[in-house]
């Protein structure tokens, strides 16, 4: 059992927190966002992560884990010091550090003994030393001689499935040279480390370069199929058995080869852009990345496209039923997500929308604030497909399944034109053209 603990209750430091504490650990986790604090402390769980809440409940019950606005009094108590803020994009694509170094600083300004510090948050290559740098130069400020080491430790969670990708990881990566502080984290990890998971230690910048690069691999391996199924329609080929085929090569895998509106999220937009941006810097460019980066903007446009050309008129003056705003589906979280561009672009050309989510609507209030005038905010799927012109599904959330097809056909405004049938735009793949066109739509699905 290690005591830890963890800066920063966002996605990435609230399901480490947990998570941690799980496997036998003591763990605080500290904000300085009090509100925060105490709406934790109340058992309030502030982000949308199916499983979070029982993971938090049971620990805190069972006296593992903890939650304070003061972050000196846990450091000093730890053996572990997590750093799980956040760091933004900045307009160059670049990591804002600003977070990353004010926690560096403070715990450089808290250490009484030797603690392992952990960078938990995505940060650039080489930011590891920095760390120690930020650290040591508060060590010195106080005149105090305090053995640390730093250690890179990304997490690759995905939102929406973040407790289970933490504690069923394919992988842990250490990245640090120490052997104190690799003992100290492989007891951090022992229930995981006993069970045989994978367990990598390197370098610092070796672990900082991993998470860059799976990431970006996952995000160019999006790209691929969206292009190969945007080529799919020009051969009426079916991008999902050309998927299907594909993944069935053990070198391809069949996972990350669902064509979409473009990837979104907090993590590949921002870490394609500050890889890309170490690219430039080190003058050896990622132009796959560059070139994905470039064509995830284009699918988001071409989703735009695909409805104009569909309804076969201007959109000027249609209305058309959104069904989904979350990047993904089983998150609340819309950041990046591509309904924001494709909502953007159809509001541009003049359309009304009718927008509905199961999770994102609390997001979407502020998020389409500038185009408010031309949005109706839906009670659900049904209620937004009222009085439309047509519907786009852009999040795969389950109850968009299996749509009652008779009744959205009864909501939808009746075409215009004589003889035309209403369309239907699954832009997620989630139904089959054969099943759609029987109950009497136009299906425009991506790739097929
Ligand atoms: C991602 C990585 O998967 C995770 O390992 C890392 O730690 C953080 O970033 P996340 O962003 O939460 O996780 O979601 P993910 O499930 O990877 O999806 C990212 C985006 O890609 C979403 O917009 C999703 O809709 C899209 N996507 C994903 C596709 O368009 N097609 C796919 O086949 C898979």
């Amino acid at each position: 059992m290690v005591k830890i603990t963890v800066i920063g209750t966002g996605y990435v430091g609230l399901v480490s927190g947990a998570c941690l504490a799980d496997f036998g650990n003591t763990v605080i986790c500290v904000d300085s966002n009090s509100e925060k604090i105490k709406a934790l402390r109340d058992g309030v769980i502030p982000i949308f992560e199916p499983g979070l809440d029982e993971v938090v409940s049971r620990n805190v019950r069972e006296g593992r884990l903890s939650f304070s606005g003061s972050l000196a009094a846990p450091v000093k108590g730890s053996q572990a010091v997590f750093i799980a803020v956040g760091t933004p994009p900045r307009e160059d694509g670049s990591a804002d550090l600003s977070h990353v170094e004010q926690a560096a600083r403070e715990i450089g300004g808290a250490v009484e003994s030797y603690t392992v510090v952990v960078d938990k948050s995505t940060v650039p290559i080489g930011t590891a030393r920095k760390v120690r740098n930020w650290i040591g130069e508060e060590l010195a400020r106080r005149g105090a001689d305090i053995p640390f080491d730093v250690v890179s430790n990304p997490e690759f969670l995905r939102e929406g499935s973040a407790v289970f990708d933490f504690t069923h990881p394919d992988r842990v990566v250490i990245g640090g040279e120490s052997p104190r502080a690799r003992e100290i984290m492989k007891e951090v990890y022992r229930s995981l480390y006993l069970n045989e998971t994978p367990y990598i230690e390197t370098g610092p910048e070796t672990a900082e370069m991993i998470k860059y690069a799976s990431n970006a691999f996952l995000a160019v391996k999006i790209t691929f199929i969206n292009e190969i199924a945007n080529l799919c329609e020009k051969f009426a080929a079916d991008v999902q058995d050309v998927a299907n085929a594909m993944g069935r090569d053990g070198r391809i895998g069949a996972k990350f080869l669902h064509p979409g509106p473009g990837y979104g999220g907090s993590c590949f937009p921002k870490d394609t852009r500050a890889l890309a941006k170490a690219g430039r810097d080190g003058r050896s460019p990622l132009t796959l990345v560059e070139a994905a980066i470039a064509a995830n903007e284009r699918q988001k446009e071409l989703m735009v496209e695909k409805i104009e050309s569909g309804l076969g008129a201007s959109l000027k003056g249609k209305t058309i039923a959104v069904l989904g705003l979350a990047f993904k589906s089983n998150t609340d979280d819309m950041r990046e997500s591509p309904a924001i561009a494709i909502c953007r672009g159809l509001v541009e050309k003049g359309a009304c929308l009718r927008i509905s989510d199961p999770a994102a609507m609390k997001e979407a209030s502020w998020r389409f604030d500038s185009i408010k005038d031309s949005i109706y905010r839906a009670g659900d799927e049904y209620d937004a497909v009222k009085g439309a012109h047509t519907l786009a599904i852009l999040t795969p959330w389950n109850q968009y399944r299996n749509l009652d097809l008779e009744r959205i056909k009864e909501l939808l405004l009746p075409p215009e034109k004589p003889g035309a049938l209403p369309c239907f735009f699954d832009l997620r793949n989630i139904y089959r053209r054969k099943e759609v066109e029987e109950a009497g739509f136009e299906y425009f699905g991506i790739g097929k």
